[in-house]
């Protein structure tokens, strides 16, 4: 049956299976890969995109559930690695294999709505059941806290 809801701004129909999560219609279907599959049951935040603004794991979001919601994924972030936890990311080398990134990402930008001015301890608490095994989470942090300095300079959340 056919599910229509908005991806990154634009109304989009897929006519998939009901229960197929939302992280393989994206990656599968619209190809739209920048989102990770990790564990696929909720575990680790690989596959974290927004839906309705909020932080969610779609590897375990049915594609049903999403009718009429709106869907941000990393693609939907910006058209050229403009927002700001996209630039304090870039300027803080975060990412080591990269992996699981975009969801570490996705994370921030979720929690820096709902937190513009973080402390240290908040950003871990927020970010610490997204999975990196490499072990970058201390530049996690020191980007979180950036891009919490250049939103507040911008004018806020985005
Ligand atoms: S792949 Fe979804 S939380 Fe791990
Ligand atoms: S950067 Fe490699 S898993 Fe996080």
């Amino acid at each position: 049956m056919p599910v229509t809801f908005e991806l990154n701004g634009r109304s989009t129909t897929v006519d998939v299976s009901p229960e197929t999560p939302l992280l393989w219609v994206l990656r599968d279907t619209l190809n739209l890969t920048g989102t990770k599959y990790g564990c696929g049951i909720a575990a680790c935040g690989a596959c974290t995109v927004h839906i309705d603004g909020e932080a969610a794991r779609s590897c375990v979001y049915p594609i049903s559930s999403v009718s009429a919601k709106r869907v941000t994924t990393i693609e939907g972030l910006s058209m050229d690695r403009s927002h700001p936890v996209q630039e304090a990311w870039i300027e803080a080398q975060a990412p080591q294999c990269g992996y699981c990134q975009s969801g570490q990402i996705m994370t921030a930008v979720a929690f820096l709505k709902k937190t513009p001015s973080p402390t240290p301890q908040q950003v871990d608490a927020a970010m610490s059941d997204n999975i990196c095994r490499c072990g970058t989470a201390q530049r996690i942090r020191k980007a979180v806290l950036h891009a919490s300095e250049l939103m507040q300079a911008q004018g806020g959340a985005r």
